[in-house]
């Protein structure tokens, strides 16, 4: 995705994979030191470093600050390591992309770990009404909903156990995102839902998994009239803000989602 926005824009450049060993704990801060030294321009960040590599940057933004997570750095010019999320606006630019309106909805949001952080601080900063999250351990959405009530505080988060709850907060859902990793390759007939309960064409289901591209879940959705809409226009946007910061360009996100929907496809 980034090779081929790199093309199209004419930049010389190359994004490459750098597995950081998470032990000994001093390689993570050699890690983002290391870009600086390097000449790196920028990096994307990902599980499990999305933390830790925060005490080790210079600055970073209120999204950081709230979901608690780095996914994008940038070196500048004078050395200075910024740390950003573009995990929650390219969500957010998604829904929009998909013609979703979320001021004044009701969101119900599955699972509470570090992509459920970014969801949950998107959704309240995009004006929803309010927020569920259900998550199997509950004591992991009580602790997302401190870190909104303190960013937002006039956004009400309620919390339950999943799948135990889902029929109690389901038909006043007008957005349903799963943020768990049920129903991914290689575990695709698992489903974050409770299938006993019905959905409704008004809901519109999102599901963060892409692989597959069509979940049980969004299956189930779409067997329902729902609206359903796949993680991988997530994975493309929140790519398409890390270039964006990274070259100060818009990004060429035609030639980024080409370039995902061939490697999707020559990977099965
Ligand atoms: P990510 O960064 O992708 O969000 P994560 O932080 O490991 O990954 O979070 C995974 C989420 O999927 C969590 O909400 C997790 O629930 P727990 O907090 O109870 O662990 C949820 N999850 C993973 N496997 C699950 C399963 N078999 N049943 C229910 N929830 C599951």
């Amino acid at each position: 995705m980034h090779a081929a926005a790199f093309a199209v824009a004419g930049l010389d450049w190359a994004y490459i994979p750098l597995l950081v060993a998470s032990e000994p704990k001093m390689r993570i801060q050699e890690a983002v030191y290391g870009l600086r030294a390097l000449g790196f321009q920028g990096a994307n960040v990902t599980v499990p470093h999305k933390q830790t590599v925060i005490p080790f940057l210079d600055r970073f933004n209120t999204v950081v600050e709230a979901i608690g997570a780095v996914n994008t750095i940038s070196v500048e010019a004078d050395g200075t390591l910024t740390g950003d999320n573009t995990d929650a606006p390219g969500f957010i630019r998604d829904l929009q992309e998909h013609h979703v309106e979320l001021e004044g909805q009701n969101a119900l949001v599955l699972g509470a770990g570090g992509s459920a952080r970014a969801v949950v601080y998107g959704l309240a900063e995009a004006g929803c009404y309010s927020i569920t999250i259900l998550n199997r351990t509950r004591s992991k959405a009580d602790a997302l909903v401190k870190t909104i009530e303190a960013f937002f505080p006039s956004c009400p988060v309620a919390t339950g156990v999943l799948p135990r709850e889902i029929r109690s907060y389901a038909e006043k859902a007008d957005l349903i995102v799963n943020t768990t990793s049920l129903g991914m390759i290689p575990h695709r007939e698992s489903t974050p839902w409770d299938e006993s309960v019905a959905l409704r064409p008004d809901q519109v289901v999102y599901d963060l998994v892409y692989n597959p591209r069509q979940t049980r879940f969004l299956r189930f959705a779409q067997e329902a009239g729902a609206k359903t809409i796949s993680g991988l226009g997530m994975l493309i946007w929140q790519g398409a803000l890390s270039f964006e910061i990274w070259t100060a360009q818009p990004a060429p996100t035609g030639a980024m989602a080409e370039a995902v929907e061939k490697a999707m496809s020559d990977h099965g």
